[in-house]
């Protein structure tokens, strides 16, 4: 073997030894470098007659592409093998268990709507949704309530652009009874329905939100009476806290839409509220007038009213005390109800 042969599998060799990147750098300065033995070899070309200038030219040239090809091979190596090193580092199982996603749950609020649709449709009550954008007319004038009625301000009121169709703005629902006219315009009666819904009002504190979960009652027929009232509410409450153990009293009130007008208020008889007389319900006697905007003759058709708020019934069923809990989604709060 002469020396050029010597020299490419020396620089083989040497390659192959080098076990990462920067050895093999400096194998390769070794024979390409600036003093490499390959460059060496060509400066040493000069002194030779052009005869041998050119053949011994031709053949440090071919060693010099043999030892270059040997350096790629090696680096696509070296490369190869550090991707597959890392390959094996950051492995994946792919017959462990998925992680999963989280399912979702029900919100209490929800919860406590649907469980009270259940309750009223048990005892024949039909299910109405009302539009959360109201006019003037149904949400105050259909109810009662006269022009300069406090609540039409601007501080309880949260009125949009737009306008109805008698050129008055158009507002969100500011309470639980709009849709009493709106359902018994497009009902004969006997009119017996629930709306469940969203009201709103200007307020926020940790009893009260800006916006909150509604179930309004209407039952209207030839002689629904404030005793029936008493007794619906009853068996209401009882069934949706799920006790008998508990009173509901009716306290005196004023609502422009109901004459009597009562607060509802329940004490339970055992448990960490035992005893204590909570609000749970606007209610009363639908007004004449009302009845009469409803396009019913007052004469003949009387009948009850309530309007309750979920937040409050969830609360007390649950026993939350602060009503932003429902508005937070913190799941740790959440996953409690499922
Ligand atoms: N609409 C009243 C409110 O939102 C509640 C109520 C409903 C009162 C029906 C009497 C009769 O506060």
């Amino acid at each position: 073997m002469n020396s050029i042969e010597q020299l490419v599998s020396q620089a083989q060799a040497d390659f192959l030894n080098a076990a990462d990147a920067a050895a093999l750098e400096n194998a390769k300065a070794k024979y390409l470098g600036r003093v490499g033995q390959i460059t060496e070899l060509m400066k040493g070309l000069g002194k030779l007659v052009p005869d041998e200038r050119k053949t011994q030219g031709a053949v440090i040239n071919a060693a010099k592409t043999r030892i270059e090809k040997e350096l790629n091979a090696r680096r696509n190596a070296l490369t190869d093998a550090l991707m597959q090193e890392r390959l094996n580092a950051e492995a994946i199982d792919v017959s462990l268990p998925g992680r999963g996603r989280g399912m979702g749950g029900m919100h209490p609020i929800m919860r406590s709507w649907e469980r009270v649709e259940e309750i009223f449709r048990s005892i024949g009550f039909d299910i109405a949704d009302g539009p959360e954008i109201e006019t003037d007319w149904t949400n105050f004038t259909a109810l009662n309530s006269p022009e300069n009625h406090p609540a039409r301000s601007m501080q309880d009121t949260f009125y949009i652009d737009g306008n109805d169709t008698e050129g008055k703005p158009l507002l969100l629902r500011t309470h639980t009874s709009p849709m009493q006219v709106r359902y018994a315009r497009m009902h004969a009666p006997p009119i017996k329905v629930i709306a469940p819904g969203r009201t709103y009002r200007v307020d926020s504190d940790a009893t009260h939100s800006p916006m909150f979960h509604q179930i309004e009652g209407l039952w209207i027929a030839e002689n629904i009476s404030f005793a029936d009232l008493k007794g619906v509410y009853l068996n209401f409450v009882k069934a949706f806290f799920e006790t008998d153990d508990l009173r509901v009293r009716f306290r005196p009130s004023y609502f422009p839409f109901t004459e009597p007008s009562a607060e509802i208020d329940i004490a339970f008889g055992s448990g960490p509220l035992k005893g204590r007389w909570l609000e749970v319900s606007g209610s009363g006697q639908v007004h004449p007038t009302v009845v009469r905007n409803m396009g019913l003759d007052p004469e003949k058709f009387i009948g009850f009213a309530f309007g309750s708020g979920l937040e409050r019934l969830t609360m007390l069923r649950y026993g939350i005390n602060d009503l932003r809990l429902f508005y937070e989604g913190d799941l740790r709060f959440l996953k409690q109800f499922n």
